[in-house]
């Protein structure tokens, strides 16, 4: 039995720092939020744990935040993660992943505390040179946001090796879903993933889904992503978390999906059939710098921390992603 940690989640508020922290009080650890509210909602946070409403990039607070609260490790979600805006936008992109989490990682090291578990993406890959993509192939972001998170990943690589620090970047798939129980989900406004926007058309929220790009190298010509449940992704930052606390001379950079993936249209099937319902689709062109097919190679993760997915299907993915839309309005109040 591992030790009560105390954690501090940076982006608590939000879709998956929310789930991390559900996670974390399922397993027993304290979970401590600090969250700018950007994009985060202060209403998704359970009662007693302590939050604090502030930016990442305050060292002052965040040094108070470590010894007040006596941080083992701190989780770290907060950030941007709209990939054309990025494009768009690059410098708010270095700015709020890049130049934030080095003022994070400078105050993580001065205070003192050892751990910290990373959100990256598989934007790091850009275009994989084959697929399932392995963690040693070549990172080759084809956005800034992917560049951004590469960037902390070195920082952190190098962080690591010059002082008594250690760390997890899990490069994520495509999160999806909520909390089973229904404690959270995907609340962020104007989201752009199909999941998110399949389920809304599904109730009504928007007319259609638009189905971008039917000519992809792919079975059905439309793109493949790899899916993963969000408490599934929360479960593996437990494990890494115990994990650095376990063996702190040992970093890891892990993929973190299911190793197989579903192609848009299987996406609307399955939202089809959860439904009961016929989406109305409509076929559109390519949205830029999407690849064909992006699916993880999960052996590692599986190997070094024993995780196993508990909600590798499809149907429940939506079942669940459906129910928190469900309440949603509800819970925002309007
Ligand atoms: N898609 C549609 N219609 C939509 C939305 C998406 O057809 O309305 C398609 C996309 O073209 C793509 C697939 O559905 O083929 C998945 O798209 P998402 O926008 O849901 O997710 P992405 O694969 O673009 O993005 C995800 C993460 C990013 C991460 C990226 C890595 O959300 O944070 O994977 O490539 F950077």
């Amino acid at each position: 039995m591992t030790e009560k940690l105390n954690v501090l989640v940076t982006g608590g508020a939000g879709y998956i720092g929310s789930h991390a922290v559900l996670a974390l009080l399922d397993s027993g650890h304290r979970p401590v939020v600090i969250d700018n509210l950007v994009t985060g909602f202060r209403w998704v946070i359970p009662d007693g744990v302590a939050f604090y409403e502030g930016d990442i990039e305050d060292q002052a607070l965040f040094a108070k935040i470590l010894a007040d609260e006596a941080i083992d490790a701190v989780m770290h979600f907060a950030g941007s993660i709209v990939v054309p805006e990025s494009v768009e936008n690059p410098l708010k992109y270095y700015h709020n992943n890049t130049a934030k989490t080095r003022a994070l990682i400078e105050a993580v090291v001065a205070g003192g505390v050892r751990h910290m578990i990373f959100s990256s993406t598989a934007a790091t890959y850009g275009i994989p040179q084959s697929s399932p993509v392995r963690e040693d192939m070549p990172t080759l972001p084809i956005n800034p946001y992917g560049t951004s998170k590469l960037m902390t990943e070195f920082m952190l690589r190098d962080v690591a090796a010059a002082h008594d620090f250690n760390y997890c970047a899990l490069r994520y798939f495509n999160v999806a879903g909520a909390d089973p129980e229904g404690r959270s989900g995907q609340s962020t406004v104007g989201a752009t993933h199909l999941i998110k926007i399949g389920v809304e058309a599904a109730l009504g929220k928007r007319e259609s889904v638009s189905v971008f790009g039917t000519d992809y190298a792919t079975e059905d010509g439309t793109g493949v992503r790899d899916y993963i449940h969000v408490s599934d992704l929360a479960a593996a930052h437990v494990i890494a978390l115990e994990a650095l606390v376990a063996d702190p001379e040992t970093s890891h950079t892990l993929n973190c999906g299911y190793g197989h993936g579903y192609s848009v249209m299987q996406v609307l099937d399955a939202i089809d059939r959860v439904t009961n319902k016929k989406l109305v689709r409509k076929m559109e062109g390519r949205r830029a710098g999407d690849p064909d097919s992006l699916i993880s190679d999960n052996s590692a993760i599986k190997a070094r921390f024993g995780w196993q997915p508990r909600y590798d299907d499809l149907d429940k993915i939506v079942r669940h992603a459906l129910a928190w839309e469900r309440q949603l309005d509800e819970r925002r109040g309007s």
